[in-house]
């Protein structure tokens, strides 16, 4: 069932960018989704989008080779914004002329507005300038027939064009990017104004359409969950108790490595505030038995994944008639974004991605429509606990990958206790929430130190603090002194065993956010 009746189709032609004027447009209240530029002109129209934005792109529009949509798309009579690339290749599709600017603009420019109806509407008037953000090396240089300039810069005298008597716009700025003081302006006229949207697409609505949805397509089966407690699967799993209560049946597997007091806090919220099935599986013997003298992080990370596997598959048969597997995928998992860049496996995630098809489960991913913020916002609509939805990420493979070498129920009471301390400072200094990960690791090298008079030999414990927006490039976070001081103190003063305390400044790239 289509919940979305509303919706902005955005054709991704590999820009950098195309994920947030996602953002932007569903910050609006307005429903959006992203697809490949090549999307046939059929499905176009069967999706009926109120809009289309054509994104940005690397490539260069008179190239052989560059990449183009179908130019039915103008004559649907849908408003369409191109941004950039998408600009150019309105103009290139209806006539005009693109080229190689002799001088390239990127970063920060002055939009000068001719035009305040459409796109600029409710800009001040007579020639206002904006601060506006440029990336490109190419620019119109001949406006196609029927199209009017409706705003210039320094070096692209057609900054932003509209067709005189269609709905059909482009600008060579980027409205999506926060540099863009007139973004959201843009866009808005573009949602409100051109598109006629409603700012419908609220947390409240995608709720009620979700339970209604998932009602009816599970009907009387029953739906398993594996239960992590991260914000995800809490979120995934509170969504469809919501819709159909004891049909659901949770599978929580203890593997040994998780941070203290979290399962406990886990099942404490779920059994206490909610009327969820929850099953807790004890597999902390096994796990750790399959880790015994393992130090390679490869090998880590496929046993605990094939571990997970098999326990969620013995447990999942227990229960008579399940016909559906819950999965807390995500808008960015989804998106068949346009890449032009090869991918390679630095590691080996583990996730539950690999469940479905040893197990002939249909899925059930309510919130493949979302992305994380977004999944957040839903997850406080659905009553879930602050604590819980704006708790930083916690990897599949547990403290596993935060011990380097081998796992011992030692080595994992000290980086628990080191873990507890790390999150005790970062929320007692304000920076909890700011700080995309910040955690212990447990080094497999000994050092010499002195403590009141006498020599030790203990353990290093490295400090990773990062800031990041989506994990796929991070920065080592610029904490104040005192709370680096204050951190290395109480970890060597309280653990028993650790007498020296790292902090590590790589960034990812060419670091990891993990060290395994
Ligand atoms: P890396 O270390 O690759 O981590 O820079 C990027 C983000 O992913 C998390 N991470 C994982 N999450 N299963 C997960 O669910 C995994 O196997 C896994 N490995 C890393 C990591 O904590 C960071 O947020």
């Amino acid at each position: 069932m289509d919940i979305q009746t509303e919706k902005i189709l955005i054709l991704d032609f590999g820009s950098q960018t195309t994920q947030l004027i996602a953002r932007r447009i569903r910050e609006q209240k307005v429903y959006c989704e992203v697809h490949p530029y090549h999307l046939a002109l059929a499905e176009i129209k069967a999706m009926a989008p109120q809009g289309i934005v054509l994104s940005g792109g690397p490539k260069s529009v008179y190239d052989a080779d560059s990449p183009k949509s179908d130019p039915g798309l103008f004559e649907l009579g849908v408003p369409v914004l191109g941004i950039c690339y998408g600009a150019q290749l309105m103009t290139s599709q209806f006539g005009g002329r693109v080229e190689h600017a002799v001088k390239r603009e990127f970063g920060k420019a002055d939009l000068e507005v001719l035009n305040t109806e459409g796109l600029f509407a409710g800009l001040e008037p007579d020639r206002a300038k904006y601060q506006v953000w440029m990336s490109h090396g190419d620019r119109i240089e001949e406006l196609p027939p029927d199209f009017l300039v409706s705003a210039v810069s320094e070096h692209s005298p057609q900054a932003a064009i509209r067709h005189e008597s269609k709905p059909l716009v482009g600008v060579q700025f980027h409205p999506e990017v926060a540099h863009t003081l007139i973004g959201n302006d843009v866009i808005r006229n573009f949602l409100f104004g051109m598109c006629h949207c409603s700012p419908k697409w609220t947390m409240q609505s995608f709720v009620d359409a979700n339970i209604a949805a998932i009602r009816e397509k599970v009907g009387k089966d029953r739906v398993i969950c594996a239960l992590s407690g991260g914000v995800d699967s809490s979120v995934v799993a509170s969504l469809i108790n919501k819709a159909i209560g004891k049909q659901l049946f949770c599978i929580y597997v203890d593997n040994g490595l998780m941070r203290s007091g979290e399962t406990e806090s886990v099942l404490r919220f779920f059994r206490e505030k909610t009327d969820l099935n929850v099953i807790n599986i004890d597999a902390r013997d096994y796990f750790l038995k399959q880790l015994t003298g393992v130090s390679n992080p490869e090998k880590k990370r496929k046993i605990i994944g094939h571990g997970f596997i098999k326990i969620f598959e013995e447990e999942a048969k227990k229960i008579d008639s399940a016909k559906y597997l819950a999965q807390g995928t995500l808008y960015p998992d989804v998106i068949e974004s346009v890449s032009f860049v090869g991918d390679t496996v630095i590691k080996s995630h583990h996730n539950v991605g690999g469940l479905p098809d040893i197990m002939k489960l249909k899925l059930i991913e309510p919130l493949r429509d979302l992305f994380k913020d977004e999944v957040r916002l839903l997850g406080l609509e659905l009553g879930l606990p602050e604590e819980a939805i704006y708790r930083q990420p916690f990897p599949g493979p547990g403290l596993a990958i935060r011990i380097i070498g081998e796992i011992t129920e030692k080595r994992l009471a000290i980086i628990r206790q080191a873990d507890v301390i790390v999150l005790e400072e970062m929320k007692r200094a304000g920076l909890y929430r700011q700080t995309w990960q910040s955690f212990a690791v447990l080094l497999p090298i000994q050092t010499v130190g002195v403590m009141g008079d006498e020599r030790t030999y203990e353990h290093v414990v490295a400090l990773r603090c990062v800031d990041s927006l989506d994990a796929m490039t991070a920065d080592w976070s610029k904490l104040p002194y005192d709370l680096l001081g204050r951190i290395s103190n109480r970890i060597i003063n309280e653990v028993c065993g650790v007498n020296r305390v790292v902090y590590d400044i790589s960034s990812k790239p060419p670091g990891t956010i993990e060290w395994e």
